[in-house]
């Protein structure tokens, strides 16, 4: 009722104004209307009334003339008649002839007024000349009564308003019942979204049985365009473990994945006659384990623990997490021959340097090539073995395992084989130094799917491919066809799982900042600068310390201020070129320390050893800089794990411009490393940053990283595969196999 008064009310108001506002309009047009109405019925009263008038006159008749203009005036709305004698200037009319007209001045050819206002109302006024054989002989004056214009007039707006106000009553009545109806809809509809039930139910209930096959065909429709438009566009899902899993019970029929990577998740070690669990330091552990947790299945990788072999069950498998095992680890096992030559020879001495621009020299000997073929193969019949099915969905993982796609395919020929490449790609040019290129190239095309963090990296590939082997490159789709398989290259930038498992439980901030400050002996004044990495040339350690010092050049009042803490995670330390860039990364952290620490102040705590993934992120609460200085890194998850360990919105990031992160968070403090002064003065400015700005930059960087987060990345593969299994089980129709149908003959 409320409702209805506070809409009528204003409706009634505003046609008031309406009706007020057309009024002299209406009186205008019904005035204009009846003149000429008027005009024409003159007209044709002068026109019948001449000939007969013309006779009077020439016989002089006057009398006679008068009765028969009081004869015409019996027309209600004929008011007067007059005619004007051209010679004598005489006026013969009716008595309610106006005096407003001047006879003498119509007989000399003057004009009459259009209309009068006399005191009996408004009157309407025409003339006409009245002849006889083409000799003017007066003018005959006719006179209208034109108040029956107003009275019509009157009834007209009182009619109109009349309408308005009917019209504005029924609209404001419809109004008011299709506002209640839609409130009461909205009300039940939101009650029983709240009762789980949905939306669909009240409208379940008003359709008829013979609407029913109708609806259930539109239901179907909607679920069709659904599945067919939900997986492509990608970018509306809302990303999370629960959201692959869904993609892999619906889009892939509920099948488990298996992983294969050289790097376990988890590896077994002994430490005395204790076995203690660690997580490795990798970029590809921190992205794939969140992945395997969500899509259980198996993960084939390199038994590495050194207590490995003692957990493990008769087929060499063991259930992880250890604490409640959600998928399982298949250990292969590998001679120390084949690790050497396969793993620190072929894989980290060869492509690892000749992928990353970090200025070392890659080396290629004939008995590491030897050794990586045979452990690609070893890793492809672990595939073939735990295998559940003739077509399974196999994620090959970096550049450990280039021929294993390849060897998969040929074995299982229906396997949908996602292979992802985590570190960078060169361009044709440094990859043709690799002595068998054709070869690994050829290993990767027995992908189904081949991933690239970064558009340029899938370029470089691309070009490569063109470049050096025979194979059909369709650059429009970026497909690769070799021997009839078609292999498609695309970009899926690598990220963390949102939110981090690694930082559940963890305290707050504050309290990772006073647990860390204690650890390192940091003062409360003193602001701390953090770096994560493997102990690895290619993330630009020693380039960090170069800035740090500079910066205590640069900017002095540092100097016992600014603590920066680094640790190194010790990595493939077999090999010399690691073992030199240990010993020169602790070298040059000891002369800093020397050259500026005041009592205990130090400038740089240097720590290397394993760390578990919760004390990183203990670390990454604390600081107030996050340093990563890669000088060339396909994503570089470190950057996205320190955004997403900042549930407090604050901490800046400095970044190097040669990560894949750099091209996803540029609210970051974007670096040249090997620009020293660049970096000092980034490192400067974090320092000296307002507080609005840390949070603004954190804020939008986490937007960013909760949505595009490791599901995301797993998931767009998960359904780019799905798509080409469907498209697969459509046997492709070529040209010949379409045989022309016979007329008036029914084929089967
Ligand atoms: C990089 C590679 C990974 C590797 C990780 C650690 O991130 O892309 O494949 O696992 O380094 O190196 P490691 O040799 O210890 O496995």
């Amino acid at each position: 009722m409320r409702l209805s008064l506070r809409f009528v009310l204003p409706l009634a108001l505003a046609l008031a104004l309406v009706a007020w506002a057309v009024q002299p309009l209406v009186d205008r047009l019904t005035l204009r209307w009846f003149t000429r109405d008027l005009d024409i019925r003159a007209a044709l009263v002068a026109n019948t009334a001449s000939e007969p008038l013309a006779d009077l006159v020439q016989a002089n008749a006057q009398q006679r003339m008068l009765a028969y203009f009081n004869r015409l005036t019996v027309d209600e709305r004929l008011y007067a008649i007059g005619f004007c004698d051209v010679e004598s200037g005489r006026l013969t009319a009716t008595r309610t002839f106006p005096r407003e007209i001047d006879c003498k001045s119509l007989a000399q050819g003057g004009a009459v007024p259009h209309v009068i206002d006399a005191s009996r109302g408004a009157l309407h006024v025409s003339s006409a000349n009245v002849e006889a054989d083409a000799k003017p002989l007066g003018r005959l004056v006719l006179v209208h009564d034109l108040s029956f214009a107003q009275r019509r007039s009157d009834e007209t707006k009182r009619y109109v308003f009349l309408f308005l106000i009917a019209l504005g009553g029924i609209v404001s009545l419809i109004t008011v019942i299709v506002a209640q109806l839609s409130w009461r809809g909205w009300v039940q509809g939101t009650r029983a979204i709240l009762r789980g039930e949905g939306l669909l139910r009240p409208s379940e209930r008003i359709i008829t049985p013979e609407l029913r096959p109708i609806e259930r065909d539109l239901r179907a429709l909607v679920r069709d365009l659904e599945s067919e438009f939900r997986p492509r566009d990608a970018s509306q899902i809302p990303w999370s473990s629960e959201t692959l899993r869904a993609i892999l019970r619906g889009e892939l029929g509920g099948e488990e994945i298996l992983v294969v990577s050289n790097r376990e998740p988890y590896m077994h070690v002994r430490r005395g006659s204790d076995i203690e669990v660690q997580q490795p330091a990798s970029g590809l552990v921190t992205a794939l384990e969140p992945v395997m947790r969500a899509c259980s299945g198996t993960w084939i990788a390199h038994g590495s623990g050194s207590a490995d072999r003692d957990v493990v069950d008769e087929r060499d498998r063991v259930g992880v997490p250890p604490d409640r095992p959600i998928y399982r680890i298949r250990r292969v096992w590998l001679t120390p021959e084949e690790e050497a030559g396969y793993y620190y020879g072929f894989s980290n001495e060869g492509l690892w340097p000749l992928c990353h621009i970090a200025h070392v020299r890659p080396v290629f000997r004939p008995g590491d090539w030897k050794q990586y073929v045979a452990v690609n193969e070893k890793f492809a019949r672990a595939v073939v073995q735990e295998a559940r099915r003739r077509d399974p969905i196999v994620l090959v993982q970096d550049y450990h395992l280039a021929l294993a796609p390849k060897m998969i395919r040929d074995a299982l020929p229906d396997a949908t084989v996602i292979t992802f490449w985590h570190i960078p790609w060169p361009n044709p040019e440094a990859f043709g130094i690799l002595p068998w290129h054709k070869e690994v190239l050829e290993g990767l095309l027995g992908s189904s799917i081949l991933g690239f963090h970064t558009r340029f990296h899938v370029n470089n590939f691309v070009d490569t491919v063109d470049r050096y082997i025979e194979a059909r490159v369709d650059r429009e789709s970026l497909t690769v066809t070799l021997g009839g398989r078609e292999c498609a290259v695309k970009r899926y930038p690598i990220s963390v799982d949102w939110p981090p498992a690694s930082a559940a439980g963890l305290p707050d901030a504050r309290a990772c900042r006073e647990r860390v400050r204690a650890r390192y002996q940091i003062g409360r004044e003193t602001l701390m600068g953090l770096g994560v990495d493997r102990m690895d040339y290619t993330k630009g350690i020693l380039e960090r310390f170069h800035a740090v010092e500079r910066l205590f050049e640069m900017e002095p009042r540092w100097i016992g201020r600014f603590t920066f803490v680094q640790i190194g995670a010790p990595t493939r330390s077999s090999i010399g070129e690691y073992q030199h860039f240990d010993a020169e990364v602790r070298a040059l952290a000891q002369r800093i320390n020397e050259r500026f620490a005041r009592g205990k102040w130090q400038p740089i705590a240097l720590r290397i050893e394993h760390v578990e993934p919760p004390e990183v992120y203990e670390h990454f609460r604390a600081a107030d800089v996050c340093f990563v200085s890669s000088l060339h890194d396909g994503m570089n998850l470190v950057a996205k794990e320190f955004v997403a360990a900042r549930e407090d919105d604050r901490g800046v990031l400095v970044l190097s411009q040669f990560t894949g992160a750099a091209r996803e968070l540029p609210e970051a403090l974007v670096v040249n490393p090997y620009d020293m002064d660049q970096c000092a003065a980034a490192l400067h400015l974090a320092l000296t940053m307002p507080d609005e700005e840390v949070r603004e930059r954190m804020r939008t960087m986490r937007r960013l990283v909760s949505g595009f987060n490791v599901y995301r990345w797993a998931g767009r593969m998960l359904l780019d595969a799905a798509a080409m299994r469907r498209r697969g089980r459509v046997a492709p129709v070529t040209p010949a196999a379409v045989v022309p149908m016979r007329r008036g003959k029914i084929t089967a």
